[in-house]
């Protein structure tokens, strides 16, 4: 039975000028188990046709046949699938990968068949063996003579079962012995089943054979049956099963292997490459940790204003300069809001400042007269003693709270002041409390502060009823906008005209947030661009790697990978690279937070787990987008050319 038919194929080489008939319409046919060899000059046209034969170049024209198949209608994929199942080369110059042991290389023609790494490794080290190279199983190809080389290529050969054995010739580059030890193999594979194509030069060689074809000029012009000993397949072509799941799975495996191989062959390269993903993801990494950091020290400011509170001035705004001077805030304006189903409580709030005297000490401070829950909606905590009571506030009691700058200012030697009297414009208040430090300093936190009720501050400090400020504590349940509009609504009722201005802390939150927001995207835009010049620096390396492994690429299809191996193997190289340099950003950000939050005290970089998920998402990303284009560069070669290259 033909296993091989050629008809009428003929082949050209060049465009226009420059184009040369390498093939002149060769007709052959091959038998299955036959041992052919094929001879003729230099440029006869051997290779040539050996390389259409084997798949691995296709003809101008004509038909070739293998077990009654048409090849030219195959695909890309399914000549790999045929190189990879059916076709064992043997190359004259041996070809093996330099950074694979020969018993990897033996194997890996079974990665592209997808047989699992213990069955592969076993296959490997039997063949090896019985070529007589159960010794150098870890050697590389640098390490091991040419005749050993080649019983290496020999070994990949039958890996996969080679059930036609092309080998273009194999003993070109040997010495006499090792030619001679290296023709036993191949005679001994003949006599095991195995279908031989030997292309070579030496007529000695060539007799050996059972049949020989001589080629001149690309054409046949003898062929010649010494024997007819056709022998049956032996169990040494087994083919193996293979699933399409277990096939990308292995594939995938020793991509992963072979990417990280590579990486580590150009340590500096690869770091350096790295270097715009580790720079362009510590910086953006850094940059929202930054933003966070702020944002939450500002949040925290902005919630020592009370939550839910609204503040209600006199005047239009902050800029109006009347503001201080206006006085249409009244006392009855919060009881009247106090009374609304919306509103938690209400306390009025007048300011004084003026010269607080105690012992020998005498000096400036802000007295606010408030209402007693005053402390309890600005989460003011008690450090000793005690708040003033609604009672007190009704009496206009001369009693007053002090904070821990009065404190520390005055009773530095008296750490229990409770119950001493002090005078504020030369009126006698009693200490009945002192707050703790404030957890949140702001901008004020220097000063010293006293609170009395505001009844005490208005008529027996002040000596009028004027208030500066009315702040409302709204219910939980109420939105704050809702509740601002109400409170609008009545004041403006009960004043005739809008004389007041609201501050509403959810809305300044709201406003700082969004800002901060704004701000972070800003500038980690800025930092993308760094990532985006190291994407192409990836691209740029990737395109470098693909030229240089030209020759593995040529390699690796002839013994069956598919493009998407191929593509898959660059692919994960590029994403890997850049995953790595994610990490090392990541790490990188990290040293310069904890550097950060070691020097600085109140102020610490707050990293958040969505933004380094982010960063390294976006690593894998870069190394899909700029490794795509190289990769698939790979896996659009073409095996014959791919393997011409050096
Ligand atoms: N890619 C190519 N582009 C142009 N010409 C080519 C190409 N490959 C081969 N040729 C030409 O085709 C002819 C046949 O080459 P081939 O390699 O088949 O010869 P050969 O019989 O194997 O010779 P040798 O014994 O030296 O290996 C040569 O003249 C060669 O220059
Ligand atoms: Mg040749």
């Amino acid at each position: 039975m033909n296993i091989i038919e050629l008809k009428n194929i003929h082949k050209y080489f060049g465009q226009d000028g420059n184009r040369v008939h390498v093939l002149k319409g060769i007709n052959l046919c091959i038998e299955k188990g036959d041992f052919v060899a094929i001879i003729g000059q230099s440029g006869s046209g051997k290779s040539t046709m050996m390389n259409i034969i084997g798949c691995l170049d296709v003809p101008t024209s004509g038909s070739y046949k293998i077990n009654g198949v048409e090849v030219g209608k195959m695909s890309k994929d399914q000549l790999a699938e045929l190189r990879c199942k059916t076709f064992g080369f043997i190359f004259q110059r041996y070809n093996l990968l330099n950074n694979l042991k020969a018993s990897e290389n033996a194997a890996l023609p079974a990665v592209y068949l997808g047989l699992n790494a213990e069955d592969r490794n076993k296959r490997a080290v039997e063949l090896l063996k019985q070529l007589e190279l159960g010794n150098k199983l870890g050697n590389k190809p640098n390490e091991l003579s040419g005749g050993q080389q080649q019983r290496v290529s020999i070994a990949r050969a039958l890996m996969n079962g080679g059930e036609i054995i092309l080998a273009d010739e194999p003993t070109g580059a040997l010495d006499s012995k090792s030619g001679e030890m290296v023709m036993e193999i191949i005679k001994k594979l003949h006599r095991q089943g195995h279908t031989i194509i030997l292309v070579t030069h030496d007529g000695k060689i060539a007799a050996q054979a059972s049949r020989i074809i001589e080629i001149k000029d690309g054409e046949i012009v003898a062929d010649e049956r010494k024997a007819s000993d056709f022998y049956e397949v032996k169990d040494a072509v087994k083919p193996v099963k293979r699933s399409r799941i277990d096939m990308m799975k292995y594939s995938f495996l020793e991509s992963l292997k072979m990417s990280l191989h590579a990486i580590l062959a150009n340590k500096m390269r690869s770091l350096l490459t790295m270097l715009g993903i580790i720079i362009g993801i510590a910086s953006v990494v850094s940059v929202v940790a930054l933003g966070n950091a702020s944002q939450a020290k500002i949040m925290a400011q902005i919630n020592s204003m009370g939550t839910n509170t609204i503040d209600i001035m006199p005047g239009t705004g902050f800029g109006d300069m009347r503001s201080g001077r206006v006085k249409t805030l009244k006392v009855s304006d919060s009881n009247y809001l106090a009374r609304q189903g919306f509103v938690d409580n209400s306390t009025p709030s007048v300011s004084a400042s003026g010269t607080l005297v105690y012992g020998n000490y005498s000096l400036t401070a802000q007295l606010r007269g408030v209402g007693a829950q005053y402390f309890e909606v600005k989460g003011r905590d008690i450090a000793q003693g005690r708040v003033f009571s609604e009672r007190e506030v009704d009496n206009m009691a001369s009693v007053v709270v002090i904070d821990d700058n009065t404190l520390n200012e005055i009773f530095a030697d008296n750490p229990n002041p409770i119950g001493e009297i002090i005078m504020f414009n030369k009126k006698p208040l009693k200490i009945i409390g002192v707050t703790e430090k404030d957890s949140n300093p702001g901008p004020m936190s220097e000063t010293m502060n006293i609170w009395t009720p505001y009844t005490t501050a208005m008529y027996k400090i002040n000596g009028s009823s004027d208030i500066n400020s009315i702040t409302v504590k709204v219910s939980d349940a109420v939105n704050s906008q809702v509740a601002e509009e109400s409170i609008e609504n009545i004041l403006t009722a009960l004043h005739g005209t809008k004389d007041f201005f609201m501050i509403n802390s959810d809305s300044i939150k709201q406003t700082v947030e969004s800002a901060t927001n704004t701000m972070k995207l800003l500038i980690a835009s800025i930092a993308v661009i760094s990532l985006i010049v190291g994407g192409i620096g990836v691209m740029n390396i990737m395109l470098v790697s693909v030229t240089e492994r030209t020759r593995e690429i040529g390699i690796r299809m002839a013994i069956g990978a598919q493009q998407a191996d191929i593509l898959l193997q660059f692919l994960i190289e590029a994403i890997l690279i850049c995953l790595v340099g994610g990490f090392m950003g990541v790490a990188l950000s990290m040293i310069i937070g904890f550097c950060f939050n070691t020097f600085s005290e109140d102020f610490g970089m707050i990293f958040s787990t969505a933004s380094i998920v982010l960063a390294l998402v976006c690593s894998t990303a870069i190394g899909i987008i700029f490794g795509y284009m190289p990769a698939k560069n790979a896996s659009n070669l073409n095996p014959i050319d791919a393997l011409a290259s050096e």
